[in-house]
């Protein structure tokens, strides 16, 4: 019984591979944005529209907070969710955390490609998203270097994973 919680910057496959490694685990997969966006009846664009990016990031700490009683979960945060306060801290209280680290050049490509809409990237083209990325993954890295295991690509892998967990007595 685990609560793993995958993190990094947007477009690093947390939803992807935290879906898979639910199904391989016999675990919840929970996707924190669309939690979000249930939880208070629209979608991340229109929370940042609306109310402000300060506001979205009040929204993801109350998240964070109703975590408590989770187990047996996999979830996949939001890029910025580590960042701000404490949550890296308090998620890695809540559960066992994973970096899912990727090149500067692949995040950008696959944000390009992406299908759903991010607000801070809305309308950048693939430099404009490099140099984007360049800025705010150092600065990122901070939070996300504090989480139990970082993954390089290659690791990402729900083999690989289980790996981990089972070596390691988690679950
Ligand atoms: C954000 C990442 C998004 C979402 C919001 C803000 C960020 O989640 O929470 O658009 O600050 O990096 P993904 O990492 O799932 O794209």
């Amino acid at each position: 019984m685990a609560v793993i919680i995958l993190v990094g910057f947007m477009g690093s496959g947390k939803t992807t591979l935290g879906k898979k490694l639910a199904k391989q685990l016999g675990y919840q997969f929970m996707d924190a944005d669309d939690t979000i966006e249930k939880l208070h009846g629209a979608t991340i664009q229109e929370i940042f529209a609306q109310s402000g990016e300060a506001h979205f990031r009040k929204l993801e700490r109350e998240f964070i907070a109703g975590l408590g009683e989770t187990d047996n979960v996999v979830l996949a945060t939001g890029g910025g969710m580590p960042c701000y306060g404490d949550n890296m801290e308090l998620l890695n209280k809540v559960g066992t955390t994973f970096y899912l680290k990727r090149p500067v050049g692949e995040l950008a490509q696959r944000l390009v490609n992406a299908k759903r809409v991010r607000p801070l990237i809305q309308g950048k083209n693939h430099e404009e998203l490099i140099a984007f990325i360049n800025v705010l993954l150092p600065q990122r890295e901070l939070f996300y270097l504090r989480s139990d295991y970082t993954l390089e690509r290659e690791q990402q892998q729900v083999l690989f994973i289980r790996f981990l967990l089972h070596r390691d007595g988690i679950c």
